[in-house]
């Protein structure tokens, strides 16, 4: 099946290594600890793939060096078929959108000014250097005066930015908290402000870390039904703590101590790997318990 689909992720031989550095307090370097050692996986475009495993096996470690948040010790990661490296983390990153266990929201801002920050700056940003080769031009005696104004301004850049932004408010169920600041928002509101703040950068890949742990089940599957549409065509990776989650992705991943164990879908994995079904009939379990 992942025969004809395009490869957008590839990494080989990842490892990790924590540790080995000088530190206040400690004598001699502090201890080494191999988180990762060793993934190899590919990733396609379009998917949407699952990581699981037990606390502490190294899915967010994993996922915070492919988008170089952490530096590998040693393996290699293409993203769209070239190496990820120092010279390409801004290039990168503007594709990847992530929503991390800590949210990073500025609690000075309101919900609608955190959720457009990022998006304005990129786009004034990118006005600026066009206007800027288009003077060029113009001074080189060409005739480049229907290009600029073609340009947008800035206040209309922001007026597009803020049309998306209220539409996945709307989506993530926050339409109603546009003016508060985020420190008034409950757990699970953060994290759905920000899936919508990722989300309007218009990322290629998704990178989710524990995002909808922190809401109920039933808000959860409002949510991901209502971002369906948004996520259209956007590869996701996604670590989720639920298997009720992850049933219906593309490919699981099944991590175990630095390693993938296995990979596949839910009814393969169901059928084959001792940690999926353990986790599986422990979290029926805990269901039936609610
Ligand atoms: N910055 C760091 N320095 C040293 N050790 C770290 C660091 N970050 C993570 N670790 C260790 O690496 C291991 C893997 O951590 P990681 O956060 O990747 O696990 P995880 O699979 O995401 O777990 P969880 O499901 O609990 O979130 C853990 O033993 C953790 O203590
Ligand atoms: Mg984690």
């Amino acid at each position: 099946m992942t025969a004809n689909k395009e490869k957008i992720i590839e990494v080989r031989g990842l490892k990790k290594t924590y540790g080995g550095e000088k530190k206040r307090g400690y004598k001699g370097l502090t201890p080494l600890l191999d988180v990762l050692k060793g993934i190899d996986i590919d990733i396609y475009r379009g998917d949407v793939v699952c990581l699981i495993g037990p606390s502490g096996c190294g899915k967010s470690t994993f996922l915070r060096c492919l988008n170089r948040l952490e530096k590998p010790t040693g393996g290699t990661i293409k993203f769209e078929g070239v190496e990820v490296d120092e010279a390409h983390i801004d290039k990168l990153r503007q594709k990847m959108g992530m929503v991390f266990q800590h949210f990073n929201l500025f609690n000075n801002l309101t919900v609608m000014e955190n959720i457009m920050l990022a998006p304005v700056a990129l786009g004034v940003k990118d006005m600026n250097k066009k206007r800027g080769e288009l003077l060029k031009r113009k001074l080189r005696g060409e005739d480049v005066s229907e290009e600029l104004a073609a340009l947008p301004s800035r206040l209309e850049i922001e007026e597009n930015a803020k049309t998306r932004a209220k539409r996945l408010l709307k989506r993530v169920g926050l339409e109603d908290k546009a003016d508060v600041y985020p420190s008034t928002l409950s757990g699970g509101q953060k994290q759905r402000l920000c899936i919508a703040r990722a989300l309007l950068k218009n990322p290629r890949i998704m990178i989710l870390d524990d995002s909808t742990s922190a809401v109920d089940t039933a808000t959860d599957a409002a949510i991901r039904q209502g971002l369906k549409e948004e996520f259209k065509g956007i590869t996701v990776i996604i670590i989720a703590q639920r298997i009720s989650s992850v049933q219906d992705a593309d490919r699981i991943i099944v991590m175990e101590d630095g390693k993938i164990n296995a990979v596949g879908t839910h009814e393969e994995l169901l059928a084959n790997n001792q940690i999926y079904k353990d986790v599986f009939y422990s979290q029926q379990k805990g269901a039936e318990n609610d």
